[in-house]
Order: C-alpha cells, then sequence, then structure tokens
C-alpha cells in the first residue's frame, strides 16, 4: 500500500484528511458514524474566550450545490472547553487541532496561551475569517492587522505549530496569505466559506436570520481550488509553509485535485452532512489512485500540477 502520510509543520499524519472545523462538534460527536481513527487529524468547532449562544435560527439552510450557515460562532467558550470538553480530547485516536476565533488580540491571545500547555492539542487553527459574526472579518481581511495577530498568537503558542485559517472574502488572498506567513503561520488553511444569501419569495425575506451566510459544499469547490494553486504558487511554494485545501470535497478525486494544486492535506466539511465516513473513503480511493499511477508517497504528489510555461517537473510517476 503506497504511504499516505503527511506532516504539517511538525504534526504527523498518518493520512492527508482533517475535518472542518464546525462541521463535527468538539471530539466524539461523529464516532458513531466515522472511524476517528482512521482520521489524519480532528479539527474542533471555534473556541472563543467567551461562551457565545450564536446567531437566531434560520441558521442553515441547504442549496443546491452546498448549505448556507450563519451558526455566528456559536461554542462553549474557554472556560467550559477546558473543563469539559479536554478530558475528551485526550482520548481521541489522532492528533486534535483546535480552532480559536476571537474579536480582539486579548481574545486570541488568551485562548491561544492556553492550548499551547495542552499535551492533547497537536495544533491551533486561527479562525480569522469567519463570515457570520459582527466584526468577525477585522482581522482576515486585513493584511496588516493579520500579521499582526499571527505574530502576537505565534509568541504565547510557542511550543505548537500555527496555522491560520484563510478567508476568501478579499480582493487578493495571496496578500493575506504572505502577511499571515509573515507574522509566523507555520500552515495555512484555506478557504473558509463565502458570503452569500437566499430569500424566500413568498416571505420576501431572507431565508437566514442573519440576512447573509457562509456558503460551503460542492459549489465552492472549483474556486477553493483556484485560490489554493495560486496561494501555493505565489506564496506557500516560496515560503516552505504547506496548505490545508478544503472547499467542497467530497471525493477522492477532489482530494487528489486540491494535492495537485498544492495542498499538503484536505478538511473535508459539509460532506460529512451527506456522508459522514467521506474522509475514509478518501483514503480508499487515495490508495487505488497511487497503485495505478505507481506512486509510493502521496506527498510526491503536492503541487504536481504542470501550467503552461512551467519547467518540466522531475517526477518518477507518469
Ligand atoms: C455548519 C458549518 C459551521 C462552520 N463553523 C466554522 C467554525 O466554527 N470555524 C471555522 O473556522 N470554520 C467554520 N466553518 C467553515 C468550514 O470549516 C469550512 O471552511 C467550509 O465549510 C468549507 O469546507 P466544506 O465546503 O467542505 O464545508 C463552518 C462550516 C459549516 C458548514
Amino acid at each position: 500500500m503506497a504511504n499516505l502520510s503527511v506532516d504539517l509543520a511538525g504534526i504527523k499524519l498518518s493520512n492527508p484528511t482533517l475535518t472542518c472545523s464546525g462541521t463535527c462538534g468538539y471530539a466524539f460527536e461523529y464516532a458513531d458514524f466515522m472511524d476517528l481513527s482512521k482520521l489524519g487529524a480532528f479539527v474542533t468547532k471555534s473556541i472563543t474566550r467567551e461562551e457565545r449562544p450564536g446567531n437566531e435560527p434560520t441558521r442553515i439552510v441547504e442549496t443546491r450545490a452546498g448549505m448556507l450557515n450563519a451558526i455566528g460562532l456559536a461554542n462553549v467558550g474557554l472556560d467550559r472547553f477546558l473543563k469539559e470538553k479536554v478530558p475528551l480530547l485526550k482520548k481521541m485516536p489522532c492528533p486534535v487541532i483546535v480552532n480559536v476565533a476571537g474579536h480582539s488580540f486579548d481574545d486570541y491571545t488568551e485562548t491561544c496561551a492556553a492550548m499551547d500547555s495542552l499535551d492533547c492539542v497537536a495544533g491551533v487553527e486561527l479562525n480569522v475569517s469567519c463570515p457570520n459574526v459582527k466584526d468577525g472579518l477585522t482581522f482576515g481581511t486585513h493584511p496588516g492587522r493579520l500579521k499582526e495577530l499571527t505574530h502576537e498568537v505565534k509568541k504565547v503558542l510557542p511550543h505548537k505549530p500555527l496555522m491560520v485559517k484563510l478567508s476568501p472574502n478579499v480582493e487578493d488572498i495571496t496578500a493575506t496569505a504572505r502577511a499571515a506567513v509573515e507574522g509566523g503561520a507555520q500552515v495555512l488553511t484555506l478557504v473558509n466559506t463565502f458570503t452569500a444569501m437566499a430569500i424566500d419569495i413568498y416571505k420576501k425575506r431572507p431565508r437566514l436570520a442573519n440576512v447573509t451566510g457562509g456558503l460551503s459544499g460542492p459549489a465552492i469547490k472549483p474556486i477553493a481550488l483556484h485560490l489554493v494553486s495560486r496561494v501555493y504558487r505565489n506564496v506557500a511554494k516560496p515560503a516552505g509553509v504547506p496548505i490545508v485545501g478544503m472547499g467542497g470535497v467530497q471525493t477522492w478525486q477532489d482530494a487528489v485535485e486540491f494535492i495537485l494544486a498544492g495542498a499538503t492535506a484536505v478538511a473535508i466539511g459539509t460532506a460529512l452532512f451527506v456522508e459522514p465516513s467521506t474522509p475514509n473513503k478518501i483514503c480508499d480511493g487515495l490508495h487505488e489512485y497511487l497503485a495505478k499511477m505507481k506512486v509510493e508517497r502521496l506527498s510526491e504528489l503536492v503541487g504536481a500540477l504542470q501550467l503552461p510555461g512551467d519547467e518540466p517537473r522531475q517526477s518518477p510517476y507518469p
């Protein structure tokens, strides 16, 4: 069998599948539906310093090729996370990455500092890109502020890899990607959801109480793929920073596309609502693909996409 293991700035994953933050709770909520031990890594729901009830319902709407959510970062907050969720996370059979969100530098640094000393936490993913909360985009859309935030967070997180999750709701994602790397991001994750809306034509009102929400699922995959490819070529590859690609990943073929575009690993979110065992199935498909392509290590394929004008790649596979 081919080797699917990947390394995310020191976090060793047995395979390249992660869960997307916010789509499967804090730990064992999906244990009855997927084999957590076969996940590359589990990413928790965003944690904020204070507990948040989130937005009023309706918070989720199904769309033709995905879903719109405006959960508004509903979460238990740092204190309850430490008391109630960490004991469970200690039992997780795969590496755990905690996703942290906030509204101020202090919010982020206090929560991240608490993560640095937890043995059960393999890394931290900064959510600077939630489109569904007031101020949620403030850091993710301003390169200067993002660089400063990343720098401040890295100071309080000396022992854990820092991942920064980029928003697609920007003019130039390479500018925010570069800012995150200059601030000290060791992994880039992209993308979060796209700001979007749906309308109830009989009530003549938005279907989400928040008016707008974040679009995810198959509808966004080609756009996410393009953004991963751009960030890989312009920022991540030259800086030697791995990418976790996400946005509509549903099949092993989707995963291969993201990896060829430059992702070292992929995260799966909306597809879990349709088929919770999607990450496990993606690994099965990757094994078959690598055998067919006569490739021994999945990591050989990272960024192997050939664009017109590229130098021919030295490669052991066809
Ligand atoms: C219901 C729902 C809740 C989400 N909550 C969060 C969150 O708390 N933090 C975060 O960083 N991203 C959150 N996201 C965004 C996902 O992590 C992911 O970036 C996005 O959905 C694209 O991947 P997908 O198309 O595979 O779902 C959420 C997405 C959904 C659908």
